[in-house]
Order: structure tokens, then sequence, then C-alpha cells
């Protein structure tokens, strides 16, 4: 299999598949005593493994289907073969209940990334299906423990089941997306993550929510941001104290475990109320006193964009609850909000299509610079993910203070972003919000870059 990059050394093959099924299983995601929620999860459970391999190495997953429909595995945020990708209707057919696929890519950047359905997503996350796909740095950073972060919000009924009235409802479509009610860190409620006092850690965060923007302080500690989405960034404190993590968003933060053997510290939500998410708790032992390495992380590599030679496109985003559309094109038809919205669940238009055009959006030459305006012209925030490609927030005058690279990006309410990219993996690839009502209610598109 190719490499959709030169620059990574190609390790030995695995000789075997990773063994993935998506099938029901039963998770306390509440607390003690509750009972226990009827999830689908990778292996049955919530998050699902964890796959860990070196940069440049090869994957090989067998996803065995064992849900009652269809589904597919997304590996986000990899700069992936096309035929891997995924997605539904647009690199391969879905794969039936009953039946398995195989997964073979290789794995160009080390960094924190994740799979997870592109089928039903808005049904199959909200239902607990994802996991961590870690891709390990040729010289790993030097710090004592390396641990995950992985958030969700789950709506659950008094009964502790999840809330199936609302899954894909045409009223979270048109809003902010369905927003749950219990959070869970790596699938529990309040999580505890053992430390030991004087360590730094490595803290992989990820927003596996369908729609929740999340803000977490860690209470006490001052950690440094590393990289967003899988790709270093030149280490800073976090802005006001807590990060700001969209869905699908990942950050990898550095955090010198500073409390007292013993003791405690907190991992609080501070995007609405201030609510207890989970803490970390120090073990007994000892303050550890030692000197570190660089905190930086080596870069990939990635290619530049040139925006001062870019192909520019515009991405114009309308409709949802108080919004100005009137009507839009399905499937190659102009149809009124009316009928748009009850017959087809559609609510959301991009440049004035709802849901998945029939011609792309835009086609790219290989190695050619895009830049994306995209202008949010709803009252609703949006989390905007292009597959395959990393991209840069524009303009970047001062070439040290470059923004981050990023696979998501956050886009408030009426507010106007652009991002540029070198579109040099050839295919099909999806640009969609990443809130998942909002994907299922018309925001997705794709683009192709030519072989
Ligand atoms: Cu994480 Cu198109 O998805
Ligand atoms: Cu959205």
């Amino acid at each position: 299999m190719a490499l959709p990059r030169g620059v990574v050394p190609a390790l030995a093959e695995p000789a075997a598949p990773i063994l993935l099924q998506a099938r029901p299983g039963q998770m306390l995601l509440r607390e003690p005593g509750k009972a226990e929620t009827p999830i689908w999860g990778y292996d049955g459970r919530v998050p699902g493994p964890a796959i860990r391999v070196k940069r440049g190495a090869e994957v090989w997953v067998r996803l065995e289907n064992r849900l009652p429909q269809p589904t597919t595995i997304h590996w986000h945020g990899i700069r992936i073969d096309n035929a891997m990708d995924g997605v539904v209707g647009l690199t391969q057919e879905p794969v039936a209940p009953g039946e398995s696929f195989d997964y073979r890519f290789r794995v160009p950047d080390a960094g924190t990334y994740w799979y997870h359905p592109h089928n039903r997503t808005w049904e199959q996350m909200a239902r607990g299906l994802y996991g961590a796909l870690i891709v390990e740095e040729d010289a790993p950073p030097d710090v004592d423990r390396d641990l995950l972060l992985i958030a969700d919000d789950w709506r659950l009924d008094a009964a502790g089941k999840i809330d199936e009235a609302s899954l894909g409802s045409l009223f979270e479509r048109a809003h902010a997306g369905r927003l749950g009610n219990e959070l869970t860190l790596n699938g529990v409620s309040l999580a505890e993550l053992a430390v030991r006092s004087g360590e730094r850690v490595r803290l992989r965060l990820f927003n596996c929510c369908n729609a929740r923007v999340l803000q977490l302080r860690f209470e006490g500690l001052a950690p440094q941001v590393i990289a967003y989405d899988g790709q270093p960034t030149a280490p800073s404190p976090l802005p006001d104290g807590k990060i700001e993590i969209a869905p699908a968003q990942r950050a990898d933060l550095l955090i010198d475990m500073t409390g007292a053997p013993g003791s405690k510290a907190a991992i609080t939500e501070v995007s609405n109320e201030r609510l207890v998410a989970g803490r970390f708790v120090y073990t007994a032992e000892p303050r550890l006193e030692r000197d570190y390495g660089p905190l930086r992380l080596p870069a990939n590599g990635l290619p530049e964009p040139n925006p001062a030679n870019a192909k520019a496109v515009d991405l114009v985003m309308t409709g949802g609850a108080m919004g100005r559309l009137r009507h839009a094109t399905y499937k190659g038809q102009e149809i009124g909000l009316r009928e748009l919205a009850r017959q087809h669940g559609q609510v959301w238009a991009m440049n004035g299509v709802a849901g998945m055009p029939e011609t792309p959006f835009f086609s790219a030459k290989r190695g050619q610079t895009v830049a994306i305006r995209m202008v949010n012209e709803t009252r609703w925030p949006h989390a905007m993910h292009l597959h395959g490609h990393h991209f840069r927030e524009t303009p970047t005058a001062n070439a040290s203070k470059r923004p981050p690279w990023r696979d998501t990006i956050l886009l408030k309410a009426n507010e106007t972003r652009t991002v540029a990219f070198v579109a040099d993996n050839p295919g099909k690839w999806m640009l969609h919000c990443h809130m998942l009502e909002h994907q299922a209610g018309g925001m997705g598109t794709w683009f192709e870059v030519a072989a």
C-alpha cells in the first residue's frame, strides 16, 4: 500500500489484523449503584480499545459488524489513503450486519487521532462507537505518563437508557445538536486518574460528544498545549486557564503534577456552570524530583500552504433555527424549507445545497493550495472538519506565530474564518460540520483532489 507522503520510513507490516467488533454492550455511565446503560461500542465498550502504533507503521484493523445496522470506520485526522477513509457513499459501501471489512493504511503523522463510524454517525457515536488512535513519535517526549482523556456527553433517560426519541430529531438538527445530560471521561462518571506528585504528564484530550463544545479547567495546575488535532504546536499556556475543545477536536497537554502526595485535583467543565467531571488522584508516593527534556514535539513536516498562490473558494453556511433559509438544492432539486425539513430532515445549506452535492464543492490539482473562506451566516456554532488533510488558518502574516494545524475548526455564530491547506492527498474527501445532527441536517459537502 502506497504512502500518502514520501517522508516516512516504512516499518514492518503487521502479520495479522487487530480485530474490532462493533457490537452492543453494557456500561456503567453513571455513579456506582445506578443501572448500567445499553450501548454500542467497539468490542462492546466505551471508549473502544486504544490503538497504538509507531509513526509510519501500517494499521491493519478488521472491523466486524455485530450491530443491527450497517457501519464503517473513519480514521479521524489521519492523512489516509482515500479508499480507507470510511465514508459511506463516497469512499466505500457500508459494512452490513454480520459482515467484516479490513482497513489497512499507513499513518504518516505522529499524534493523537481517533476512530468512529461514518454511517448514521449521529446515532452510532451517540451510542458509544469511538476510540483513540495514537501514533507514537519516533522519539517520544520526556514524560512520566501518557494519559487519554476521552470526553463524551450522553443523553440518558431516568432509567439510564440512551434517550432514543432525540436521536436525529428535527429539533436537535435545527438547534445546537443533541446535547447530553451525563458527562463521562473515559466512559465513566467522575473518572479518577492516578498520578504521582512531581511527575510530568502528557494528557491527550478528545471531545467525542455529538455536539457539545467543552471548556475544561485543570484546577490548581498550569497545563501547556503541545498539539492540536494531533499536530504539534509551540507550547503555550491555556488562554484564561481553560481549554475550549469542539466536537472531534483533540488537544495534547503537558501537565506538571504539582500537588502533594495523597491530594486530588479536579478537572472541571465550565462551559455552562462549573461541573466537576473527574479528578487527578495523587498516589501516596513521595514527590518525584527530576529534570525533563524539551517540551516541544517534533513537527510532522506537513506541506505549508502558499496563500499567495491559492485556489480560493467560499463556503457560505445558512439555515438552522432563527436562520433565513427559504429553500435549498437537495439531491439536485430546488426545494422549499418546509418540505426540505419535514420530508428530508434538511435544515442547513452550504452554498445553497443541503446535504451531499452531486458534484464536488471544488476540485483541486494535486499539490495545489486551497483557501476556504468559511462564512457562518447562522445563529449557531459549527465545528467544521476536513478529511484527509490538515489546514492552517490564514492570514499567516508572522511566520513565527503561525496558527496551529487543525483538522476541525470551530466557527462561532456569524463568524468568518479562512483556512488553507495543500491538497496533496488524491481522492474524494468530505468537509462537514462535526456537530453530528448538523451534518445529518444538511451540513456536509465534498471535494476532489486529482490523482
Ligand atoms: Cu470525525 Cu467525517 O468525521
Ligand atoms: Cu454545525
